[in-house]
């Protein structure tokens, strides 16, 4: 369902990527660990299109959906939650709000949606990140550091959210620097020196 080959990817003088190859299928919640600057969040850039890579492909089976948290994701400020996820599932007409408010009540967000983004916590936001990665019944889900910022209460409800998006046989692939309490991976890696490797 995602095949990467060899790819290598450098900035400038900085070799970040040397030699990443990965074979990954459906149903299935994939770990990449690694320190930071390690190139975690440089590689699901690569895989979502937005940087080239230098050598290497990229294959994704036909019919994919890429969802992707990467980095600090971006809101329009004086809007509502709400609104942000429609505007958003919108420009790929695959907006569902039934699906999106069951998604913001499970997080514990403004289902009045009457608070704008700018009045929300760091913790929130990451939520709201993580809301627009799966809304869309993406198939191959990318998170970088998905719980940064979230209280025990949303790491738990963040793992049954998993759970669920492995029986519905998404692909998922985590990064994050240190391991995520109380998750269980079917297959944990690590990215170092610019390879990815099975712990
Ligand atoms: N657009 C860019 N131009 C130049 N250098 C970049 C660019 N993007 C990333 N880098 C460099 O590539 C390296 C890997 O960065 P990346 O953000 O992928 O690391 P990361 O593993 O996600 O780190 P973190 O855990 O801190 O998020 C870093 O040294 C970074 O400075
Ligand atoms: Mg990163």
């Amino acid at each position: 369902m995602l095949t990467l080959k060899n790819i290598a990817k450098s900035f400038q003088q900085q070799t970040v990527l040397v030699d990443i190859s990965l074979t990954a299928s459906t149903g299935c919640l994939i770990h990449i660990a690694g320190p930071n600057g390690c190139g975690k969040s440089t590689l699901f850039k690569i895989i979502t299109g937005l940087l080239k890579p230098d050598q290497g492909t990229i294959a994704l089976a036909e019919g994919s959906i890429l969802g992707a948290l990467i980095e600090n994701p971006q809101f329009l400020e004086y809007e509502t939650a709400l609104t942000n996820l429609r505007f958003l599932g919108d420009l790929n007409q695959r907006f569902n709000l039934e699906r999106t408010q069951k998604l913001l009540q499970q997080f514990g967000l403004d289902l009045e949606n009457r608070q704008r983004v700018s009045k929300y916590s760091v913790g929130m936001r990451q939520k709201l990140g993580i809301i627009q990665a799966v809304m869309e019944e993406q198939n191959i889900i990318l998170l970088d550091e998905p719980t940064r910022g979230l209280d025990p209460e949303s790491i738990q409800q963040f793992i049954q959210l998993l759970e669920k998006l492995k029986q519905e046989q998404k692909l998922v692939i985590v990064a994050s620097h240190d391991e995520i309490p109380g998750l269980v991976y079917d297959r944990a890696l690590v990215l170092r020196n610019g390879q990815l490797n099975d712990v």
